[in-house]
């Protein structure tokens, strides 16, 4: 059986980390298996380490404050990364900007939480929400130099609703990604 590997990258809650293991880890798509070899996350004690678990799964954790530089933890997390030889690495709530050293040597897609090109950066749910758009949605890119500027792989949107609350605009925001992250997942890895 032909199988490919992914590294999944998270910093806190891991509702995508554990979308990615319910959906598509262990499964069979096309011929081929796929398979969440590693998880990584910069900070301890988050609820994702917990998710993992329940899937069989120790997360490495390599926290950023132990660094002096963005370039010296990169280079731990690009060793790590290459140690285990998968074919994609997915950041998911991966909440670190991340410099030459990972983008150059790293094939790697993340998911973020708008229509880009528009709000990028950690505050795109509230700002999207409190902008006049009568759309919100969900972006899922190739990792490049530029912070969320990397070319787009794919994008679901959703339309607001009359009065709708912050709470509400998330947690639409939320199920699109739980559903777009692993099916782009799916189609970089089983679609030659
Ligand atoms: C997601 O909204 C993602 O788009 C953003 O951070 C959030 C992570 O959530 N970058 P979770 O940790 O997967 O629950």
């Amino acid at each position: 059986m032909f199988s490919k590997k992914i590294a999944v990258l998270f910093s806190g809650s891991g509702s995508n980390l554990e979308a990615i293991l319910s959906k598509i880890h262990g499964k069979i798509f096309n011929g081929v298996k796929l398979e969440v070899a590693v998880t990584i996350c910069n900070k301890s004690g988050v609820y994702g380490i917990e998710r993992a678990k329940k899937y069989g799964l120790e997360t490495i954790i390599i926290e950023n404050k132990n660094f002096a530089t963005r370039e010296e933890f990169d280079t731990a997390l690009v060793n790590k990364i290459k140690k285990h030889g998968v074919d994609l690495v997915v950041l998911a709530g991966f909440m670190r900007i991340l410099t030459p050293v990972f983008t150059s040597q790293i094939r790697a897609i993340n998911l973020h939480p708008s229509l880009l090109p528009l709000f990028k950066g950690a505050h795109a749910i509230k700002e999207s929400f409190e902008s006049d758009m009568k759309v919100g949605g969900v972006s899922v890119h190739w990792v490049s130099e530029e912070l969320d500027g990397g070319k787009i792989i794919a994008q679901r949107a959703f339309e607001r609703e009359k009065d709708m609350s912050l709470e509400a605009w998330e947690a639409k925001i939320h199920a699109i990604e739980h559903e777009i992250l692993p099916e782009t997942i799916v189609e970089i890895l089983t679609n030659n």
